[in-house]
């Protein structure tokens, strides 16, 4: 069985799964970039985070038409800039043309626009979603606030908040909210923000025998967070995802919590 077929999933709404582990595109263009992204189809990610802003959509669309992977074996996202609000249907059109696909499996609002383009946006997601462009929608960066004014306006809460999420963020209260909302949590920047020199990291890590990067991935996956991690490196992309031969305690869940500053 490959790692990809063990990799747990997240119900959208509308039957979409999500596979819980992704891999982030953040810095990953041009040459260099279509290596890393062959490198993590190889390892086995099945779920790519892209968005408008990073440039390299076609980069990803390019290694998946050579990938030999059929269209529905990959989960993809992409992301709508908040500069953008108002030109939703023009930008989602340019994002599927140099993916070279005719849907995204999630279209994320990547930055709360203008206050007054809030909902706005949110009106034309849902109508592009329902045009059969997007199989899911959500948002990113947005306040537990700002997702109730969604829902209140629309009655349609996003599929997913993708926020920054790390140790030393944890914030047990946000988790809470989002659940009770009904909006799967994406987790961005897990090891970048985090200091994997802490003991109690190494101390966790030693004991199960991995690194404590991949400590800090799992912790998400023990929380039902979606973890969204990049590397470039070949050796780093497979071991971020080889998450799934251990698990966490809930005492160990509960050191890694008490990171938080
Ligand atoms: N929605 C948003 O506003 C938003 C914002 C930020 C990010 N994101 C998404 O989330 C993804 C992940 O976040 P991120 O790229 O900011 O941060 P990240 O994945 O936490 O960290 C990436 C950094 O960690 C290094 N790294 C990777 N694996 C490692 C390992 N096993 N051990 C030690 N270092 C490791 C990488 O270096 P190497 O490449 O050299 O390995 C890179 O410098 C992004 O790529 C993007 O898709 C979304």
């Amino acid at each position: 069985m490959t790692e990809a077929a063990a990799v747990p999933a997240v119900d959208l709404p509308g039957g979409v799964r999500m596979p819980m582990i992704g891999f982030g595109t953040w810095l990953v263009r041009g040459k260099a970039g279509r290596e890393a992204l062959r490198a993590a189809l190889a390892a086995g990610y099945r779920h790519i985070d892209t968005a408008t802003m990073y440039g390299n959509e076609a980069d990803v669309g390019h290694v998946l038409a050579s990938s030999g992977l059929a269209r529905d074996e990959v989960f993809i996202t992409t992301k709508l800039p908040s500069g953008k609000a108002g030109r939703e249907r023009a930008t989602l059109a340019a994002s599927l043309r140099a993916l070279g696909t005719e849907y995204v499996d999630l279209w994320l609002v990547h930055w709360p626009p203008q206050d007054r383009m809030l909902i706005p946006v949110w009106r034309e997601f849902l109508a592009l979603r329902d045009e059969g462009r997007a199989r899911a929608v959500g948002v990113s960066n947005y306040s537990l606030a700002q997702i109730d004014r969604l829902i209140k306006a629309t009655g349609e809460a996003p599929a997913v908040n993708q926020i920054t999420w790390s140790p030393g963020r944890y914030d047990a209260a946000l988790l809470k909210g989002h659940q009770e909302r009904g909006v799967a949590v994406e987790g961005y920047s897990p090891l970048k923000r985090t200091n994997l020199a802490s003991p109690v990291l190494t101390e966790i890590a030693a004991a199960h025998g991995v690194t404590p990067a991949q400590v800090v991935l799992r912790w998400d996956l023990e929380h039902g967070v979606t973890v969204l991690v990049k590397s470039a490196q070949p050796e780093r992309i497979a071991a971020n995802i080889d998450l799934l031969r251990f698990s966490l305690s809930p005492d160990e869940v509960a050191r890694v919590d008490a990171l938080a500053r």
